[in-house]
Formats: structure tokens, sequence, C-alpha cells
């Protein structure tokens, strides 16, 4: 079973966190003097002089109600790259304890484990891309902290079972963080509405995805609030922007408009399987939740230089694990997608005929 006072490392627990001015002083006052800021101004239109609310409470104000959890539930971190990097320093100790990953997945799981110099084991799905439980019971071990489960999943586009993950949540010893990055655009429910039942269920989400946000670095991490206050004694004092605290909270007013790009996005999905569907390069295009398709080609190496060549930039996953031949192809506008097929007629007319 899970326990979060065995689990957390050492080294966090005593840690006294960084009092920053703001967290000391967060009221208003007429005069401030306290974080050694430029009181003069900025050399800009708008003034960004002063440093931002260290915890972001107006933001998860208005996510704790969206999302139907507590704000201090929530942790707001520089993208969700943040979140996944954080997880490894509260939780593994370097050198001791491992991560486990289930590839194909998201790169900067392995990244971030061998920054932080944690071990990465791996139970690589089954040929569904579904999680090989037979294979992750195999794979860890008593020093296992953390596992990622990506759903719907990057590269593969599926989503996990549901049901499956919170079964295994319910007897792992470490960590379970869900990356939820890409599940606004699924019909399925975030397990979100799970993080009271499970006390070592962490899920990730982003405003990089279908809230169009990636240029902002907004990330999120939802987890009972003894998990989160471990995320806000590690996190850099100021992790967020002020820029991007305040665009945030405009966006959050323009929910519409982001589940009308979800609807366009999802039917341009639909509308280009179809056109794929017809290449005779074309192996197969496995089912996605997410706003990128992954098709197994006859020669993605050869396909992908093609691309280049006609300045469209896919992703070649064909070197990773149960993708051979694989393209992994994100939803684009009408006009990005027509250009990609023009392009890939052109590809069928010089190499295939
Ligand atoms: C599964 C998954 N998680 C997280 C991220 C990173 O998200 P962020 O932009 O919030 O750091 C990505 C980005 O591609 C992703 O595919």
């Amino acid at each position: 079973m899970f326990d979060l006072e065995n689990s957390v490392r050492e080294n966090i627990k005593c840690l006294t966190p960084y009092s920053s001015a703001r967290k000391e002083f967060g009221g208003a006052a007429r005069i401030f003097l306290d974080a050694n800021e430029n009181s003069f101004g900025s050399p800009l239109e708008r003034n960004y002089n002063r440093y931002p609310d260290p915890l972001q409470i107006k933001i998860k104000e208005i996510i704790a109600e969206q999302q139907n959890v507590k704000p201090n539930e929530i942790f707001v971190g520089n993208g969700s790259d943040e979140a996944i990097d954080l997880l490894f320093r509260i939780f593994c100790r370097p050198q001791k304890d491992n991560v486990l990953i289930c590839p194909p997945t998201y790169g900067m799981y392995e990244v971030s484990a061998g920054i932080n110099d944690v071990e990465t084991k791996r139970a690589n799905l089954t040929k569904d891309f579904q999680l090989d439980f037979e294979a992750i019971n195999g794979a860890i071990d008593g020093n296992t902290k953390l596992i990622f489960v990506c759903s719907p999943n990057n590269p593969t586009g599926n989503l996990m079972k549901r049901e499956a993950i919170l079964e295994f949540t319910r007897t792992f010893d470490g960590v379970v963080a869900v990356d939820e990055a890409y599940i606004h655009f699924s019909p399925r429910n975030s397990l979100v509405s799970e993080i009271n039942n499970f006390p070592n269920l962490v899920v990730l989400q982003t405003f990089s995805k279908a809230w169009g946000l990636a240029g902002l670095r907004i990330g999120l991490a939802f987890a009972n609030e003894e998990i989160i206050e471990f995320f806000n004694r590690v996190k850099p004092p100021y992790n967020v922007s002020q820029i991007a605290q305040q665009a945030t909270l405009e966006a959050l007013k323009n929910k519409a408009a982001v589940e009308k790009m979800i609807v366009e996005i999802v039917s341009e999905c639909k509308e280009l399987v179809e056109n794929l569907k017809a290449f005779s390069f074309v192996e197969k295009i496995y089912p996605s939740d997410a706003n990128f398709i992954l098709v197994k080609t006859t020669d993605a190496n050869s396909i992908y230089k093609f691309l280049l060549d006609e300045q469209i930039v896919v992703r070649n996953r064909s070197n990773v694990e149960l993708c051979a031949n694989c393209l992994r192809v994100t939803i684009g506008t009408y006009e990005e997608n027509e250009n990609l097929l023009k392009a890939l007629e052109k590809y069928e007319k010089s190499f295939i005929h």
C-alpha cells in the first residue's frame, strides 16, 4: 500500500522551502519595498516590474470550479514538463530509485529521469497499445517510486483502459502519474475526479494542446493536497510568469472557443484519416483520441524526407518501440491538411508508380 510519508525523499520532507517576498506578504499594500523589484517600472508599454503570484491563486480558483476539485489540489507549472520533473525530485532518490515507463510513450519521462539520475525501467505496451500488466509487474521492484501512464498516449493516440489503471493504482506502492495532455480531445472522462479516491494518483494536464497555449508554458498537476503541498515546496518560487498568468486567465474566460476548436480538430482528424487510407503506402492508421494520428507506412524515412523537401514537418517515430515505419502526424487546419495530402499525392506519383 502507498504511504506518502515513506515515499517522499527524506531531504524533501526535511526541506525548509524558500520563502519568497510575495509568499510572505500576499495582501494589498500601498507601497511594496520588500522584493528588490524596480519600483520605477518596465521599459515596455505594460509594467512587469512586480513578481507574479507564486501560487497562481486566481487561475487555480477557476480551474478548481471547472474540474470540481479544490484549489489546493492543483499545481500550476511552467508546462507539464515542470510537473514531470518535480515528481522525480519529490519521490525518486538519485542512483537508488527507479521509474517505470511504458514505451512507446512521451520521451520526456525518460529524459527527466536521466537528468535526475534515476534509472528508467520499461514495460512495453501490448500490440494493441494497452498497458501490459504482466510486463509491468515483472519490471517493477521495491525501489520503483513512479510510473507514468500516458492516456491518450503519445505517440499512439489511444486511451488506456480506465479501470485497469485504477486497479493497478490501488495496489501499487508508488505514485501513478497519468499524463492527460490530450484528454480534451477524447470523449472519455478524465481521471481528475479520482484524486481523492487514490492517495498515489497524480493527473497531469496542459494548456499546450487543446487550449492552444503551448507558447505560454502552462501545465497542471492534480492530486490530493498533501502531494500538491510537496510540489509547492520544491518548485521555484515564481515558476509561472506574469504574462503567462494573465493570458491564461483571459483564455479561461473563453472556454467556448476551445470547445469549438476541439470539434473542428476532431472532424479534421476523421477527414484526414479517410483521405490517408487511399494511399498505397499507408498500411495502417491507428485509432486516435488525440490531435494526432500514428500512421504506419511502407517507408517512413523516405516519406519523412520527401515531406521535408515540401517544407512539411511530421514526426518520424520509426526508431521507437512498436512503431517501425510510423509517422506521427498532428492534425492541422483544413488548408494544412490539404497541403499535406497534395504533397503525399506527389510522393505516390513519383515513388510508387
Ligand atoms: C504526453 C505529453 N505530456 C506532456 C507534454 C508536454 O506538455 P507541456 O507543453 O505542458 O510541457 C507533451 C508535449 O508534447 C506530451 O505529448
